[in-house]
């Protein structure tokens, strides 16, 4: 059996259109959507992600308002601005990137986020409540939300599965397997010190792949017939048939490519669809995030 590759761009894209329609329709009331980014220091791949959300919300109509700040920046700075925005009546969701430079304490910060504003669904009442029954956060985390919605998509049935997620990051591991718990699976939380692993994984109708670890879950760790969510992202030097490091011609840097945490080749054989890397978890991040600055313009608003 070859596996139904599931299209994160396209359900990515479909997402996004139905934001962009509903931003419409709230702006032709009088009310634009605002998130506000938070980017301390440099980083490349987190500058590239801040910008990747801007564009979003211009594509969308949802207005953005930036900060920068120089790796520098005191955490009593940091934590002004966060409280400058959570009263700031013009923007809806707060994006603080992460991670922040190690002088300033992460957890300090993401408490400030205004939980009526904290669109990455980080602050630890949002997570509190997304674990409890009975109870529901405004937001829910980005990342996890998108593998719930490709899930949803695909017409995996999610109640009363097996579900295994392999990692227990506060951004990836622990909020989608509280997910999948409020949806009825059965869920084990895989990770460093699991014992007989692959046995564990071999069990999972569903199966969420975020422990960072290039081609990881091989084709004889999958049941067959699951579905195969991959979350990882991993850069891998791209060699030349010598075996010496690809460079560029373009720009003269090492070349390198993206896999997954799941041996994307062999594994399509056995489930019954499966994520590509790039192109499937990926743009569900984003998609989600223009969902959830939505929903907070809404709340705002009182629209439900
Ligand atoms: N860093 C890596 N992933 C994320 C994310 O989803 N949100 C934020 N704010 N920072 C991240």
């Amino acid at each position: 059996m070859t596996a139904q590759i599931i299209d994160g761009k396209a359900v990515a894209a479909a997402v996004r259109n139905d934001v962009k329609e509903e931003v419409t329709k709230l702006r032709a009331k009088g009310i634009v959507p605002g998130l506000a980014t938070v980017l301390v220091g440099a980083r490349p791949d987190s500058m590239s992600y801040v910008t990747a959300k801007r564009q979003a919300c211009a594509e969308l109509g949802i207005e953005s308002f930036p900060n920068e700040l120089p790796e520098t920046v005191s955490q009593a700075e940091v934590l002004a601005l966060v409280n400058k925005l959570s009263a700031d009546a013009k923007v809806n969701g707060i994006l603080v990137q992460l991670p922040l430079p190690k002088h300033i304490d992460e957890e300090s910060i993401l408490n400030a986020v205004s939980i009526n504003k904290d669109v990455d669904g980080f602050h630890p009442i949002n997570v509190g409540k997304l674990g409890m029954k009975g109870r529901e956060p405004l937001f829910a985390p980005c990342t996890p939300a998108g593998v719930i919605e490709l899930l949803d998509r695909i017409g995996a049935t999610i109640s009363g599965s097996r579900a295994v997620v392999l990692g227990r990051s506060n951004i990836v591991g622990l909020p989608v397997s509280l997910l999948l718990l409020g949806r009825d699976a059965t869920v084990t939380i895989c990770h460093s010190r699991t014992k007989d692993l692959a046995s564990v994984v071999r069990q999972a109708d569903i199966l969420v792949a975020a422990i960072g670890k290039p081609k990881f879950v091989t084709a004889d760790m999958v049941k067959p017939g699951a579905y195969v969510i991959d979350v990882g992202v991993n850069s891998l030097p791209v060699l030349n048939p010598d075996g010496s490091q690809a460079i560029s011609e373009k720009t003269g840097k090492p070349r390198t490519k993206l896999v997954g945490d799941v041996d994307f080749e062999a594994v399509k054989e056995v489930a019954a669809a499966i994520t590509p890397v790039p192109g499937g978890v990926g743009p569900m991040t984003i998609a989600m995030l223009m969902k959830n600055t939505l929903r907070g313009a809404k709340a705002a608003h009182g629209i439900t």
